[in-house]
């Protein structure tokens, strides 16, 4: 039988649940040849010369925006960044006018952080570039789960079958939820815990999810372990103990480690609490590949625009 190629010509990257399985492998098999390239010496390929992308970032970031820049720019593609506080938005500019005067300038993609949930969706009904989220709210991070994706495959040569732990703060964790709706749609196992007051009901009622009360049960034999960031500037107050009893009750230290198998791989998206969530051992240990999540992290991020801006085929 012949294989039917699927094209993501034009699709936005709004979140993995519009993601079939099939385009999240064609998204990973893309970002391992999109991978060589950073490793050039000259990190510059003709993929996407022409093509105009804006990176529009209401919240802060580090990682999420440069390696979209970067990613644009090893690929040929002019990239321009707006954040909020340097652009009109400070004078009250809407978002809707703001996505209009991007669109007016001619541009191919728009890549969005913004913290209000379905901001990349709306952006996606008014505007005609590609839009590409880059996390919205608690909603969605789905290039962010496409590189955990991709380092887990890395490391493990494999993903149908794996045993995922995430822990912590999954209520405020837009990267946990775009997390699950990949892992699932790729035949992971997904154990959670963490504190009650962090563990949004949805869960509950999420397919092959499972969620544990206590943290050593979600991490006992599991292959990958990803631990979440404590959003507290997300919190109301009343769902946090104290960072210490957290530590002592949902941290990730060595002991904890020890119960995983041996070749856990340990995995979170940054900006760690370190000493928190987290130590420090655990880290930069052997078992951490938080340091590769950033440069597979370029690697995806090339693979999406290649997919929804040429749709694969190399210029
Ligand atoms: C995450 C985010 O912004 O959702 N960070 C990231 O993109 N690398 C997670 C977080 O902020 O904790």
């Amino acid at each position: 039988m012949e294989e039917k190629r699927i094209s993501m010509r034009g699709k936005n990257v709004l979140g993995l649940a519009d993601f079939s399985a099939e385009e999240i492998r064609l998204v990973l098999d893309t970002a391992r040849e999109m991978k060589n390239i950073i490793h050039r010496d000259i990190k510059k390929v003709p993929t996407l010369r022409g093509k105009s992308i804006v990176t529009l970032f209401y919240e802060p970031s580090t990682r999420t925006r440069t390696s979209f820049e970067l990613a644009g720019k090893y690929l040929g593609a002019d990239v321009v960044n707006i954040t909020a506080g340097s652009s009109s938005i400070v004078k009250g500019e809407s978002l809707r006018d703001t996505l209009y005067t991007i669109e007016a300038m001619g541009v191919d993609a728009i890549v969005m952080r913004h913290k209000a949930e379905g901001a990349a969706e709306y952006a996606s009904r008014v505007v005609s570039p590609v839009i590409l989220n880059a996390g919205d709210g608690a909603h969605a991070h789905p290039s962010q789960a496409l590189l955990n994706l991709f380092t887990i495959e890395e490391h493990k040569g494999r993903l149908e079958g794996l045993k995922v732990a995430i822990l912590g703060d999954v209520l405020h964790s837009r990267v946990a939820r775009s997390d699950i709706q990949g892992m699932r749609k790729m035949g992971l196992e997904v154990h959670i815990a963490g504190p009650k007051t962090l563990l949004p009901r949805y869960l509950y009622q999420e397919p092959g999810v499972i969620v544990h009360e206590r943290i050593e049960d979600a991490i006992k034999d599991a292959d990958v372990i990803e631990v979440l960031r404590i959003q507290l500037e997300r919190m109301k107050g009343g769902l946090f103990p104290t960072t210490r009893e957290y530590a002592r009750i949902f941290g990730l230290n060595d002991a904890r480690l020890a119960m995983a198998k041996d070749d856990v791989l340990v995995l979170h998206p940054g900006p760690m609490n370190k000493g928190w969530e987290i130590s420090p051992f655990v880290a930069y240990g052997d078992n951490s590949a938080i340091q590769e999540e950033v440069q597979n992290g370029v690697a995806i991020r090339m693979a999406l625009y290649t997919l929804v801006l040429t749709g694969g085929k190399q210029a």
